[in-house]
């Protein structure tokens, strides 16, 4: 899976204009002094999501969802009204038999836009006990890093 993996973005940070990579160090500074600032507080947008309302319970690895490798391909309405995914981790109570009928992730992911339901290991790559919610920064970490 390592291949499909899209570039973090600290590789193109190097490329960015002087003006660019200045503004940059100035945000990573006011958020080291101040705790604010830089984009990766905004925390879900750019970092992974933990799902795991029945996961654990049902004896599956927790599902880690890289919420930037999505967000930089698609629309937020695309999920987040379309698709109904409420935007507070933890809020969705998500079926296996919803994603298989072509709900939530099964919109997608059901071979024809992106690999299928049955590749069970590439969604529910969390550890055990994960808790719900956000992890990560500005980069997400793709299956089997966790
Ligand atoms: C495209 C991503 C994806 C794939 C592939 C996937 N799952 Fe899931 N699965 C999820 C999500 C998201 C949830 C909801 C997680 C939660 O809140 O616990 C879930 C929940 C579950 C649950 C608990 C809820 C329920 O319906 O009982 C089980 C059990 C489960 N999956 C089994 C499987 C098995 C077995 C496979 C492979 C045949 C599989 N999953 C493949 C995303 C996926
Ligand atoms: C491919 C689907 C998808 C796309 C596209 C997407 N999201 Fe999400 N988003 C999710 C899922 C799934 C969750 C986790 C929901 C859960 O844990 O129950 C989530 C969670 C969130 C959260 C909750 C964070 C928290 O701290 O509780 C916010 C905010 C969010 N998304 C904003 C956005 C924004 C802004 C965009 C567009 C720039 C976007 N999302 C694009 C699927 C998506
Ligand atoms: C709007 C379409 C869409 C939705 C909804 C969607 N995905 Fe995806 N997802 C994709 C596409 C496209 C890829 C890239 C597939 C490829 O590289 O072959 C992908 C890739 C992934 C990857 C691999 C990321 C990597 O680093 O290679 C994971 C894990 C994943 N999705 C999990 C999920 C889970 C879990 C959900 C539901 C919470 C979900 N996706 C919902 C379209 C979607």
């Amino acid at each position: 899976m390592n291949a499909t993996r899209w570039p973090e973005p600290a590789s193109t940070r190097l490329a960015w204009p002087g003006w660019r990579r200045w503004s940059t160090a100035v945000a990573l500074l006011m958020t080291l002094l101040f705790g604010v600032g830089w984009p990766g507080d905004a925390g879900a947008e750019y970092g992974d999501v933990v799902l795991n309302q029945r996961s654990d319970f049902e004896g599956m690895r927790p599902v880690v969802f890289p919420h930037w490798f999505h967000r930089i391909r698609f629309r937020c309405k695309v999920c987040h009204s379309e698709l109904g995914f409420k935007m507070r981790a933890g809020a969705n109570q998500v079926l296996m038999t919803d994603i298989i009928d072509g709900k939530f992730c099964g919109m997608c992911h059901n071979n024809q836009i992106a690999w299928g339901p049955e590749r069970c290991e590439l969604c529910h790559s969390g550890l055990p006990g994960l808790s719900p919610g956000i992890v990560g920064g500005a980069q997400t970490s793709g299956p089997g890093r966790w």
